[in-house]
């Protein structure tokens, strides 16, 4: 504990030592008797016991506070680690990647950065390394957080995933911004393997201006920059996952560091159906000729508009094909317009299909 104070140093063991007795009151009270015994053996865990009243929050607390020590944070940072643990660490929100509809370029890259490294390891002992960073662009509501989200549940048992927004990060205080952002990635670090997500990342990233823009904007994407920097340069296990609507806003020295820029599409019309399906389970029940008429109709939705079409009808009760095909019609594709920007900037600056 390279920099502690002796009080710390002396703090930090207890901790440890207190944090290894409640874990071991927590393994023999959700009937893991023999790896308690074990750990109470090989931790030399036999001064005390644990009270009965201890609960799972007590030892939540206590690792946080474990977790802040070990971090070797200054004081004033400690702040922002409890803001970062308190609202950005997700837990399972119980999506899967079975639940989305499509998308697969995005979700296959993901799972070859994130979750094939944990897998086998040995793949990646060598030159291979895995993918750090990916940004997701598209037009709203195609499934870009639905993704993130998935990542979520999907690796929450073994890894730590940090959902980020820029009201998380941006700070009316002059300086803070910085700090946050540089605590967020030290603690990614400590708990990794990490993710950390940005959702809608354009706030964060958009292009540097050097007359109007203000000095403490400029100073923080400078820190993000050399951030992102080091996650590539570093074996530290970290994933950056982003999203945005808008890529064109963000700047190209951010661009850069994404090594993957995948554009998540509007559904196809084989995609539109298996939406269908996934939101309306009588849908299934409709004779071809009436899921073809539906299949136009929907031309150009996004999974969002499609999920939205079967609420507004879930509301009437009947479920009926005709009902549907009525509200359809009155509908119109939102993001239809700016999605041939998307196809443009993919074309230009985007990572290709690998089917191309
Ligand atoms: N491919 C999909 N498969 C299943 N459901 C989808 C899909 N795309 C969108 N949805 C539905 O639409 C909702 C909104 O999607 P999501 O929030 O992921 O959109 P987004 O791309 O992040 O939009 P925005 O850019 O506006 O934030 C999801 O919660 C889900 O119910
Ligand atoms: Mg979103």
């Amino acid at each position: 504990m390279i920099g502690l104070k002796d009080s710390d140093k002396k703090n930090y063991n207890t901790r440890r030592r207190t944090l290894l007795y409640l874990i071991q009151k927590y393994l023999n009270d959700y009937g893991y008797p023999d790896i308690a015994t074990t750990l109470k053996s090989e931790a030399l865990l036999n001064d005390y016991e644990v009270c009965d009243n201890i609960d799972i929050d007590i030892i939540f607390l206590e690792y946080c506070s474990y977790q802040q020590l070990k971090f070797e944070l200054p004081e004033e940072w400690k702040q922002f680690s409890d803001m970062i643990m308190r609202t950005t660490l997700s837990k399972n929100s119980k999506i899967h990647f079975k639940d989305i509809i499509g998308n697969d370029e995005a979700i296959t890259t993901i799972k070859e950065a994130v979750i094939l490294p944990l897998e086998n390891p040995l793949l990646f002992e060598n030159e291979l390394k895995p993918w750090k960073s990916l940004l997701l662009y598209g037009p709203p509501g195609c499934g870009k957080t639905l993704i993130a989200k998935a990542l979520c549940s999907e690796i929450h048992d073994y890894m730590s995933f940090f959902n980020i927004t820029s009201s998380v990060i941006i700070s009316k205080w002059r300086g803070d911004s910085e700090k946050i952002l540089n605590t967020l990635f030290i603690i990614a670090r400590n708990m990794a393997p990490s993710v950390i997500f940005f959702d809608e990342i354009e706030c964060l990233t958009n292009e540097r201006n050097t007359i109007h823009e203000h000095e403490s904007s400029h100073r923080l994407k400078s820190e993000f920059l050399t951030l992102l920097d080091g996650i590539h340069d570093s074996n530290d296990n970290i994933f950056v996952l982003a999203n945005t609507n808008v890529p064109w806003l963000i700047d190209s020295a951010f661009l850069r560091r994404f090594e993957k820029k995948i554009l998540i599409k509007l559904p196809t019309i084989d995609e539109r159906q298996a939406l269908f399906h996934y939101y309306l389970e009588d849908s299934k029940k409709w004779p071809n000729h009436i899921m073809e008429e539906i299949k136009k109709l929907s031309n150009g939705f996004t999974g969002d508009e499609i999920r939205i079409s079967y609420v507004i009808e879930k509301k009437d009760v009947c479920v009926n094909s005709q009902l549907l095909i009525d509200i359809l019609k009155s509908m119109k594709p939102n993001s239809y317009s700016q999605y041939e920007k998307h196809c443009q900037w993919q074309e230009e600056k985007g990572s290709m299909d690998r089917k191309n």
